[in-house]
């Protein structure tokens, strides 16, 4: 026998593999078990959604994923083919006060030394895209949570990179901007190879969104269930409106429903 051969159907190195990750905090007696354990296999260009109960370690996953916060146990790989980073929208936005919102959008780009006047032009691009053209020059505090979460996610977008981790990037938007928004997240990851880790509380949002949607227990957050939206890409924002797209929603409601209780109410 010779050496196996390849399969052409072979899938692809995973973007992004969590193999056993758990994550505590604090000390014994007083530990509190947050996450996992996890594994999990994201493939490259591939968006994944991820919903489950308040508090089952969501985004205590997204800051493993980023970098920002060390597993317990197991470990997380992220492969990336250029030194373009993963970028993090934070769910409590993240923007710096003292900087303005051209400065704040620019700052992924000033780090990975884009010369300032394309930084600026795309920055720029980028705000106009998010509605916030006419407020380049102001500063954080003048906006409402609306306009800076936009920027927040500008700020991300700006620096295209190969893996986006968003934690619940549109909750403080109202609904008709948020859907405007998704629609346009929608276009950007069809377009682009972008690898994209989503979370979200609205089923909906998932739905429209996901390749894939990954639902997590109540804590210490384990993956439960995944659905795959029956929807081909690249898909618009008309799916919202097919039978199919309730029928997910109820299910995937259901395996939510006793999760949410649990963490609300533990035994
Ligand atoms: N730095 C920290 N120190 C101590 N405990 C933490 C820390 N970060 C998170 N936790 C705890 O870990 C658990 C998971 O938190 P996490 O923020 O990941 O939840 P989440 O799923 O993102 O919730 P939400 O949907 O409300 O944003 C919570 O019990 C939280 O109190
Ligand atoms: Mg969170």
């Amino acid at each position: 026998m010779g050496e196996p051969h390849p399969t052409p159907t072979a899938p692809q190195a995973p973007k992004l593999r969590a193999t056993a990750l758990t994550r505590t905090f604090g000390r014994s007696p007083k530990t509190v078990h947050a996450l996992g354990p996890v594994d999990l296999d994201i493939a490259p260009g591939e968006f994944t959604c991820i919903v489950g109960p308040s508090g089952c370690g969501k985004s205590t996953l997204l800051r493993i994923a980023a970098g920002l916060l060390r597993p317990t146990t197991g470990e997380l790989q992220i492969r990336t083919a250029s030194p373009r980073p993963a970028a993090m929208i934070f769910q409590d936005y993240g923007i710096y006060d003292w900087k303005t919102v051209l400065a704040n959008v620019r700052f992924g780009l000033d780090i990975q030394r884009v010369p300032r006047r394309e930084a600026d032009a795309r920055a720029r691009d980028w705000l106009a895209r998010m509605g916030l053209a006419d407020f380049a020059g102001a500063y954080p505090a003048t906006l409402s949570g609306g306009m800076r979460q936009r920027v927040a996610i500008a700020r991300a977008l700006a620096v295209e990179p190969e893996i986006l981790l968003m934690d619940e990037p549109f909750a403080a938007l109202d609904a008709q901007l948020r859907t405007i928004l998704q629609d346009e997240l929608l276009d950007l990851t069809q377009t682009t190879s972008t690898t994209t880790l989503f979370i979200t509380h609205s089923l909906e949002e998932a739905i429209v969104l996901g390749d894939r949607v990954l639902v997590m227990s109540a804590r210490p957050g384990r993956i439960i269930a995944e659905r795959r939206p029956p929807f081909g890409r690249p898909r618009s924002g008309d799916v919202r409106s097919a039978p199919e797209f309730t029928a997910l929603k109820s299910e995937l409601w259901e395996l939510l429903r006793g999760e949410v209780r649990r963490e609300a109410v533990p035994a």
